[in-house]
């Protein structure tokens, strides 16, 4: 069994993107800006959209975070979207989500100018997405993709089951690895929660991606030997023995599965900072696009 180390390669990126933004200061550029909207006080929100403020000052990087109130109007939000849109000084921005039940998620994400849509959820990024142009591919999915590309791990005719049909995950990933190339070329199946005898895919899958959200779903007998792993989820679950209150679990039994697989992402420190570290990357190539 070998680890998906994504804290080692999203190191390796941060690096990488540290280099190319201090050429563009050595070469008198504009620096990336990356701004991050954050509407309510939600706990993981939070931390997240911090994490992401935190990475921009690790690779030189602007940022700025718009904290706005839970009970913000729709409106008003869309005004500030199209306020950060005009604004020269910014080469992309991101919408945390969730966003409020008062607030339609789909208008706002239709009303961020898709050039600096570094999240990848606009409905023209995304559709280039499934068209092979380029786009924003959306962070986590382009992680995972980063990941497999980086450890050179064959997925040339392999069969990728995905868990999960999310927006953000399950869905454009599985058009990803169904896409020609390497990382792509795979056989994929989209598994979802109406999926009947869900096991009966994982075990005859090559690759696992799981995007659930369900501590410990996936389980030793439901997957293959020699099987690649990747496990999205990051849900909190009570821990009164942390001093944070909660541990951050995937939705793989790592383990019981570690000894099956071939190669596992670890939760923390698998796909979570490969995440961060692709909007970086989206970010940089916003900037480096906005100049052509
Ligand atoms: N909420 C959960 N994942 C994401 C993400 O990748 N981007 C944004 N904007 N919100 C999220």
């Amino acid at each position: 069994m070998n680890i998906l180390d994504g804290k080692k390669i999203s190191n390796d990126i941060k690096d990488e993107i540290t280099e190319a933004v201090a050429q563009m200061k050595t070469n008198g550029e504009k620096t990336p800006h990356l701004a991050a909207v954050i509407v309510g006080e939600d706990g993981a929100s939070l931390t997240y959209v911090g994490s992401k403020v935190r990475a921009c000052a690790r690779v030189g990087f602007e940022s700025t975070l718009v904290q706005l109130p839970a009970d913000i109007t729709e409106a008003d939000l869309l005004a500030k979207i199209q306020e950060l849109n005009a604004d020269d000084e910014i080469d992309g921005f991101i919408v945390q989500l969730p966003l409020p039940s008062h607030i339609d998620t789909q208008k706002v994400l239709l009303a961020v100018d898709p050039k600096k849509d570094v999240d990848g959820f606009h409905p023209e990024n995304f559709g280039k997405l499934a068209l092979d142009m380029e786009t924003f591919i959306p962070a986590t999915p382009y992680g995972i993709m980063e990941l497999l590309r980086r450890y050179d791990i064959n997925t040339s005719g392999k069969h990728t089951v995905v868990i999960g049909r999310s927006h953000i995950v399950g869905r454009p990933i599985s058009i990803l690895m169904s896409r020609k190339g390497q990382p792509g070329d795979s056989t994929v199946t989209l598994t979802h929660s109406r999926t009947k005898d869900l096991a009966s895919f994982t075990k005859n899958a090559d690759i696992v991606i799981s995007a659930l959200g369900v501590p410990n779903f996936l389980t030793a007998d439901m997957v293959k030997e020699g099987a690649v792993i990747i496990d999205v989820g990051i849900t909190r679950v009570p821990d009164n023995t942390t001093t944070k209150g909660y541990v951050i679990t995937g939705d793989v039994d790592f383990e019981a599965v570690r000894e099956k697989a071939s190669y596992i992402t670890p939760v923390p420190g698998g796909v979570g900072p490969m995440t961060i570290a692709m909007l970086l990357q989206n970010t940089l190539l916003a900037r480096q696009r906005s100049v052509q």
